[in-house]
């Protein structure tokens, strides 16, 4: 039997792991050696029902063994929190792996507790780099990959990144969970989603946009010139707002939340909503005209459905998305945001996230190392 402890707390991490804890009874049902038997902790860093409950409804994800409510404060506090309580639910949990995903605090602080107890860590996602530490991601990113065990990168760039690191041993192009996701859910949400419905779109017809990234929201006039852009783009642009940005623009830009902002003048494009369900997300990234955002998780959903994006930052790690010609990185400059849209673009296939197993070799992986513990 091996025990994997997962470490979650933010909704892009909540989709991977549903993917992996899918693998992990699909190989019990099955039969496989050896039985794999996991535990989820949540952290607690997202809380709102439609950042976290919702995922774990409609993605059908084990239920947490504890959540650690450690959702608040500043990095430094959430992490540091986080970690004390990790650490004590490692030592009475005794589990052969911890398992973390990405880049956030949540995988930081799983990590760091694991390591130093001398539990073997693997991490899904391991070697993506925008080579700007300001971001507190890439902090997260550095530091997990340097004491994990297991590397699991999604694209060959994330094994360069690791091997320029000097870190070789334990890693794996599996490809990427969040394509597994894609292909199945997008054939789920095509046949339960209301939301187009719902908001009144036409397909092909509208945009969609996310913004969250720190260097936009805690930057007034880059998240001004966002949103002047999206209110220049003709034809109406939704706009599923991340708690983080709706307590900014509460503080900046408050007309912008008044109900009448999303009928008509003075925000005419704007269409801000409530966060969105996975199942609703991937019905509205499939049928949107072009995706802007600054997302990591959407820039390569807007090319598992074969829709342009244009990213709302200084760069990308999933840089493979630019190379083969679907991702336009413009930054927060208004104009160039709207000539990118207006360009649009289609590419090339990407071979490199996978045909769709890489929870499962994920999982395998997971199973073959532990014998070798
Ligand atoms: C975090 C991750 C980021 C990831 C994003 C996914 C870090 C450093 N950042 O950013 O990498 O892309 O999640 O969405 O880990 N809040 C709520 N309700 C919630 C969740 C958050 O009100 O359910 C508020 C928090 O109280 C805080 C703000 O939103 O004021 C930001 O939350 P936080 O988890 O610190 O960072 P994110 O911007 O969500
Ligand atoms: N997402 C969602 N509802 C929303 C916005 C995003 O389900 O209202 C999904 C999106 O489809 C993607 C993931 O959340 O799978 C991305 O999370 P986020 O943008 O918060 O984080 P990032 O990927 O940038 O770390």
């Amino acid at each position: 039997m091996i025990r994997i402890l997962t470490i979650v707390g933010a909704r892009p991490q909540f989709i991977k792991a549903a993917m992996i804890s899918r693998a992990i009874v699909e190989h019990n049902r099955r039969g496989e050696n050896p039985t794999v038997v996991e535990e989820i902790i949540h952290t607690g860093q997202h809380y709102d029902a439609n950042m976290s409950d919702i995922f774990f409804q409609q993605m059908q994800i084990p239920e947490p063994v504890v959540n650690l409510q450690a959702g608040t404060g500043m990095h430094g506090e959430m992490t540091g929190r986080m970690l004390a309580q990790i650490e004590k639910e490692i030592v009475n949990r005794n589990p052969e792996w911890v398992l973390v995903y990405g880049d956030t605090n949540s995988t930081l602080a799983g990590a760091l507790a694991a390591a130093k107890l001398h539990v073997p860590v693997a991490h899904v996602e391991a070697g993506l780099r925008s080579f700007n530490k300001c971001m507190p991601e890439e902090i997260n990113r550095i530091l997990t990959d340097h004491v994990s065990s297991l590397l699991f990168c999604p694209t060959q760039a994330a094994v360069d990144s690791l091997s320029r690191e000097g870190i070789t041993r334990g890693v794996h192009h599996v490809g990427d969970v969040m394509y597994d996701a894609a292909q199945i859910f997008v054939k789920i949400a095509g046949h339960t989603s209301t939301i187009l419905r719902d908001l009144n779109l036409t397909p092909g017809e509208y945009y969609l946009a996310t913004v969250h990234r720190a260097e936009n929201t805690d930057d007034p006039d880059r998240l001004r010139n966002i949103l002047t852009a999206l209110n220049a783009l003709e034809g109406p642009v939704i706009l599923p707002l991340h708690p983080r940005t709706r307590k900014i623009l509460q503080g900046f830009f408050p007309s912008l939340l008044t109900p009448h902002s999303s009928q008509g003048t003075p925000h005419s494009s704007l269409h801000i909503v409530d966060p969105v369900s996975f199942l609703d997300m991937v019905e509205l990234e499939k049928n949107a005209r072009t995706i802007l955002t600054d997302s990591g998780g959407v820039q390569k959903e807007a090319y598992f459905h074969g829709v342009p994006c244009v990213t709302l930052r200084e760069e990308t790690e999933w840089v493979e998305t630019v190379q083969a010609g679907w991702n336009q990185v413009v930054g927060a400059d208004p104009e160039k945001i709207v000539v990118a849209v207006r360009r649009g673009l289609t590419g090339k296939s990407i071979a490199e996230y996978g045909q769709g197993n890489a929870s499962a070799d994920v999982l395998k992986l997971i199973c073959s190392a532990t014998a070798s513990l």
